[in-house]
């Protein structure tokens, strides 16, 4: 799929549900292990073959953008040291000069919002969104979107426990192979008896050029900010709308239990720390 070459990275959020530590830093920077969540997305769409990176930056996003810049002096002073490793892992991680832009959202009135203030940098074509805090471990997960994509809007989605629906956008399925879900219909967070089912859309998403054209009306939904999921909405009926089950395992690392689980998920996929990890948890926290 050679069409899809662009991805949106919202990072405008205020990150409230982890002050103090987002205070001056974004939450896009919270590191799971020792990768900022920011890096994994940005290593999720290359994997799926992105080749621009739009970053939605807000206040205090600074240090997204030192992060995926040379740093002289830091590669000077490894390279005296010999530290090539550590060099090496700073170097991969720079793009191309260009690849990537930022553009600056100067309220964060919403996802929505977020993803609309990037509309002048996309053109005729269809352009992925990755949600950093919505961290996937195992296969990527915008390849697995993309590989399957066949046109319109297309969101990854999983299914939740049913007193989760509020933390979510759920969609209304029309039809359900369990791997492609087509959507009929959307909510955001809606409460469990009002719910259409369980099947909830996760942080990745292929929009189509009419999502930009919905949002110019600039609408305000549920928690008064402009909605993705409300935008998304209004193109069922006009162009396909599919939900995609990916393979890999999702945390909500914007909230502080996902976090945590994520930081010992990916510790626990690690050689280097696993057995050291696992028998510390074992000893630690085992009854006598
Ligand atoms: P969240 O709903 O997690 O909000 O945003 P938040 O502000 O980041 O965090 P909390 O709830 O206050 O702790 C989901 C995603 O949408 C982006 C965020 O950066 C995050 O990746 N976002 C949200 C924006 O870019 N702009 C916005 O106005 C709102």
């Amino acid at each position: 799929n050679d069409m899809i070459k662009k991805a949106i990275f919202p990072v405008g959020g205020l990150g409230t549900r982890f002050l103090p530590a987002t205070k001056a830093m974004p939450k896009e920077m919270l590191p799971i292990v020792d990768k900022p969540l920011i890096q994994y997305a940005v290593e999720e769409a290359v994997d799926a073959g992105i080749e621009e990176f739009i970053f939605v930056t807000g206040r205090n996003k600074y240090a997204i953008e030192d992060h995926f810049d040379h740093s002289f002096e830091l590669e000077e002073t490894l390279q005296a040291k010999g530290k090539t490793n550590a060099l090496k892992t700073i170097r991969d991680m720079i793009h191309q000069p260009g690849a990537v832009s930022y553009v600056r959202q100067q309220d964060p009135s919403g996802l929505g919002h977020a993803v609309w203030c990037a509309r002048h940098l996309i053109n005729d074509e269809p352009v992925a969104i990755l949600l950093a805090d919505d961290l996937i471990l195992g296969k990527s997960c915008m390849a697995e979107m993309i590989a399957t994509y066949k046109g319109g809007n297309m969101v990854a989605v999983m299914d939740v426990p049913k007193s989760d629906t509020q933390s979510y956008g759920i969609v209304t399925p029309s039809a359900d192979d369990g791997h492609i879900v087509n959507v009929s219909g959307l909510i955001e967070k809606p409460p469990p008896e009002n719910a259409p089912s369980t099947i909830a859309i996760v942080g990745r998403y292929i929009i189509e050029p009419g999502v930009f054209d919905q949002l110019d009306s600039q609408e305000f939904g549920t928690g008064n900010e402009v909605q993705l999921t409300d935008a998304l909405a209004h193109r069922i009926g006009k162009v396909p709308f599919q939900g995609l089950r990916f393979s890999g395992e999702r945390f909500d690392c914007g909230s502080k239990i996902g976090f945590l689980q994520a930081n010992i998920a990916f510790a626990m996929s690690r050689d280097d720390l696993e057995n050291r990890l696992q028998n510390w948890i074992f000893k630690r926290f085992s009854k006598p």
